[in-house]
């Protein structure tokens, strides 16, 4: 089963510059959270300082007991092994085929022997859909295909905790629902908590179970989807509505006058509420995902604290998705 990701008070500077601060959020085991933000708002920055590749100058991040900010460099190191790390570009070699690409971090990090790798690659390479093009280049193959040859790389050390930064970028709208369903898939297939650094909104509306959202150097929110999918704050209503009313503009944020302006022309600057959509299920002959009845009792427990249209929200998913063995 995935593991928990505890971040407290986390604030990273490069410089004078601050890219956020005091970030706590925690990510539930098994789980698979998206964290939402403009570009330039610190997201891979975000999951730099998660792996311990970054260092923040306040908080921690706590891992199976290890912080990956203030800890030794050796239990950092180890500790690191517990995540596969999905990168924006994927990251290939170019001179490598795709089989290679994927064993890279098995040849890397362990002793096995060719055989043990080749059982362990092939297995990826079938659960993101690549059978066939193993021997292929990245310069041979399409973007899609690529990105999912990064995830199978991230998938070789059997990673509790799964980072993807923009796993969408330079995909088109049909190519990014594959890679969504191949996200849940995934997730029901090894429990693995998940972090997705995006700014598509149909990841963002199908795939997780929590959402955060980054914005001028705060954590905006944290929570379940539901949350952030009826919030009210502007800046998230904004961007799940893809509106130019509201506080993010062109280049990061807009001045005091042009939001004054936007003021006086109400029926532009108030998006209607997103319509929620059902949260993707594994696709037929996978299991069902277990973070599905930890989720439930966890957001049962901090009912209390919920705004009424989050509760709303969350209960019309309860009926839809009917828990076996619980009346309806
Ligand atoms: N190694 C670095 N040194 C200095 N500044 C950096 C470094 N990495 C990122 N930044 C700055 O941090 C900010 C956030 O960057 P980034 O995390 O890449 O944003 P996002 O992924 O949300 O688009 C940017 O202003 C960027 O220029
Ligand atoms: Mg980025």
């Amino acid at each position: 089963m995935g593991i928990e990701v505890v971040v407290e008070g986390l604030t990273k500077s490069f410089g004078t510059q601050t890219v956020w601060h005091d970030v706590t959020l925690t990510l539930p085991p098994g789980e698979v959270s998206v964290m939402l933000g403009p570009s330039g708002t610190g997201k891979t920055v975000f999951l730099k300082s998660v792996i311990g590749l970054l260092k923040p100058e306040r908080g921690r991040v706590l891992v199976g007991g290890v912080d990956m900010v203030n800890s030794p460099e050796r239990d950092i190191y180890e500790a690191r092994k517990l995540f596969g790390l999905m990168f924006q570009d994927g990251a290939l070699f170019g001179s490598m085929n795709l089989f290679d690409n994927i064993a890279f971090p098995l040849r890397e990090h362990t002793r096995k022997k060719e055989s043990e790798i080749r059982r362990i690659v092939m297995e990826r390479i079938d659960m993101v859909g690549l059978v066939g093009s193993e021997g292929k280049l990245p310069g041979e193959i399409s973007g899609g295909m690529r990105k999912r040859a990064g995830l199978a790389r991230a998938l070789v050390l059997d990673p509790q905790i799964i980072l993807c930064d923009e796993p969408d970028s330079g995909l088109d709208p049909v190519r990014t629902s594959y890679l969504s369903q191949l996200l849940i898939d995934l997730n029901a297939q090894i429990d693995a908590t998940m972090l997705i650094v995006t700014h598509n909104l149909d990841i963002a509306a199908t795939v997780p179970d929590n959402m955060g959202m980054l914005f001028r150097r705060e954590l905006v929110a944290f929570g379940p989807r539901e949350l952030l999918l009826t919030s009210e704050e502007p800046v998230v209503r904004q961007f799940l509505s893809g509106r130019r009313a509201g506080p993010i503009g062109m280049s990061e944020e807009k001045d005091e006058a042009t939001l004054a302006r936007e003021q006086l022309n109400p029926g532009d600057a108030a998006p209607a509420p997103p319509r929620i959509v059902p949260q993707l299920e594994p696709s037929p002959g996978l299991p069902p995902r277990q973070a599905v009845q930890r989720r439930r009792a966890r957001v049962l427990e901090m009912w209390d604290q919920l705004p009424p249209h989050a509760r709303q929200a969350i209960q019309s998913g309860f009926r839809a998705v009917p828990v076996r063995g619980e009346p309806v």
